[in-house]
């Protein structure tokens, strides 16, 4: 049996024992707590003892971390189903490094960095104008999933940040609903487009970008106008130039991306366009420092000390050894607000998957399902659940000891529940404290044994809390790339190459049959492989096809009735 698999039998002890007596040790709180680029941690609140944090370690130095960790940074070739280095952290480097670490393409990536900073500098010197020659007010960044989600959480953390006068929208989802209610509140005149799409062949990129374009030459009277506007005021961020251009985007607009630059991890590349338009050069620039301050913690620390690998570590222990299914994102800052969906993708599209590197099915589970919302609404929605179900669910609690608002007091209240939830559902409460609570309040025994139960709470929820002074690009960096370390150490004790997201794949075919149902180009009842739908549902071999059930979907949507 391998390490990891044996350790469920490491925690007989951590199975029965309650965190509360964790603190008999009078140091713990500041034991297990650690501090690097601006971000402190604190995991005293978790199941775990030294002894067990040992065990952790030595499984970690047992699945050669130290190494892979160097293979990562060192642009290694880790992304083994695509062949591919995984090198986001190249794009924090300074310039020296990068030129070491990427040879001849680390004149393309500064060139670009350059190219990024110069149109941001542009748009908000007023340099670069619109095709009426008027000043920008808006700018729409079009992509999905990794071309999406990293905009989106900075952009709403980063709100105190906004500097440039712009207002940066995202649009993601195909649904035309959407795109309606964005384009409603702005000026195709004064805005500035960018695609973000590193295929540039994503169905919900390309729908929308294409909405987008006619939306804005449907305000241009002359048809030579209605292309320049396109090749004047739109950008593209892909690998692919020729899509990109037949679309209609002028190749000076291009900026590249690289396939060592996965989707999900590169919000640090021309992809982070949009936001610098939102909050500058300068702070773009600290959002990278705070990362690359975080990757040179995660390089060179002690696995003792070094904030991902034990926020990794600790993420095996309640998923391998305890058990534990989820893993909430408890963020108590509304800023906050979106880093739970950012998480959900990070860390399930990298790490859901149940066969190794080597393509063999793996013994143990590996990501654990992420949700999660901001606090205190959280609160008054699935927490109950967290403390009275019978389903563990450790958590993350996020939160900035200063507040960007002006209402301290929502502040103080804020905060004051972060810390209580956290301690509520380590505490909970036994059937006795409850029991006690009531008859202090008078009640009778008979009412006390009918309520005493209702008020049990099941307690030993393990979480850790992560605390910063405040909010600022520096600090959501390293957050970012905190998050980004602890998954890729988790992918490597799983053994999984956390770098590819095949998973995603068989829903676009479908997709794409679906579609071809609706337009006809199937007759309805039979599957797109020629078979009829009952055949094809028996056939193992018929992947892909589409069942009975989806057809009659397909026909209750051509009619647009449910009759
Ligand atoms: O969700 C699957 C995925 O392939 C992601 O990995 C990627 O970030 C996203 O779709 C969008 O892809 P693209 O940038 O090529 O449009």
């Amino acid at each position: 049996m391998t390490e990891l698999a044996k350790l469920k039998t490491e925690a007989v002890a951590a199975n029965t024992r309650s965190i509360n007596s964790l603190f008999a040790d009078e140091h713990r709180a500041d034991n297990y707590a650690v501090l690097s680029s601006g971000l402190y941690l604190d995991y005293s609140k978790q199941n775990v003892n030294k002894q067990e944090l040992e065990t952790l370690f030595s499984l970690a130095k047992n699945s050669q971390l130290t190494e892979k960790i160097q293979a990562m940074f060192n642009g290694q070739r880790i992304n083994n189903t695509e062949d591919r280095a995984v090198l986001h952290t190249a794009l924090r480097a300074t310039e020296a490094e990068k030129i070491n670490l990427l040879g001849e393409q680390s004149a393309e990536v500064l060139e670009t960095e350059k190219t990024m900073s110069a149109i941001v500098d542009g748009v908000c010197s007023g340099k670069l104008l619109t095709l009426s020659k008027k000043r920008y007010t808006d700018v729409i960044a079009i992509g999905i999933g990794g071309s999406y989600y990293g905009i989106k959480v900075s952009l709403s953390a980063l709100q105190p940040f906004h500097c440039t006068g712009l207002n940066v929208h995202v649009i993601a989802n195909v649904d035309g609903a959407a795109l309606q209610e964005k384009l409603a509140t702005i000026h195709s005149e004064t805005t500035l487009v960018v695609v973000i799409s590193k295929t540039f062949t994503t169905q919900e990129t390309l729908l929308n970008a294409q909405a987008i374009k006619s939306w804005m030459i449907s305000h241009v009277a002359d048809k030579t106008s209605q292309t320049k506007i396109i090749a004047k005021q739109w950008y593209a961020v892909s690998t692919n130039i020729i899509k990109a251009t037949a679309f209609g985007i002028n190749e000076n607009n291009i900026l590249p991306m690289w396939d060592w630059v996965g989707g999900r991890f590169s919000l640090w590349s021309a992809v982070g366009l949009p936001l610098a338009l939102a909050i500058g050069n300068e702070n773009f620039a600290q959002l990278k420092a705070g990362a690359r301050a975080m990757d040179e913690h995660f390089r060179t620390t002690d696995f003792n000390q070094n904030m991902p690998v034990l926020m990794a570590l600790i993420g095996i222990w309640n998923r391998n050894a305890l058990g534990h299914s989820s893993l909430a994102i408890l963020p108590y800052d509304h800023a906050l607000r979106a880093l739970p969906g950012y998480l959900q993708q990070t860390d399930m599209e990298s790490n859901g998957k149940s066969v190794s590197n080597n393509g063999e099915k793996l013994p143990w589970l590996t990501a654990p399902v992420v949700f999660g919302q901001e606090g205190t609404n959280g609160q008054h929605a699935f927490m109950q659940l967290m403390h009275q179900s019978d389903d563990i669910i450790p958590s993350d609690f996020i939160l900035a000891l200063n507040g960007s608002s002006k209402y301290f007091d929502h502040q103080k209240v804020l905060v004051a529940n972060c810390f209580a939830q956290s301690e509520a559902l380590m505490q909970g409460k036994t059937l006795e404290q409850a029991s006690h609570e009531l008859k202090s309040l008078g009640m009778s025994e008979q009412k006390i044994r009918q309520l005493a139960p209702h008020k049990v709470m099941k307690g030993n929820t393990p979480s850790n809390t992560l605390v910063m002074d405040a909010l600022t690009p520096f600090t959501l960096g390293a957050t970012l790339a905190l998050y980004e370390h602890k998954i890729f150490v988790q992918g490597v004790i799983w053994q999984v190459n956390s770098f590819d997201q095949w998973g995603v794949e068989l829903g676009k075919v479908l997709g794409g049959k679906v579609l071809a149902a609706m337009d006809g180009s199937h007759s309805s009842g039979s599957s797109s492989s020629g078979l009829d739908s009952s055949s094809s549902n028996n056939s193992a071999l018929n992947s892909g096809a589409l069942s009975s059930s989806t057809l009659n979907l397909v026909k209750k949507f051509k009619s647009k009735s449910i009759k």
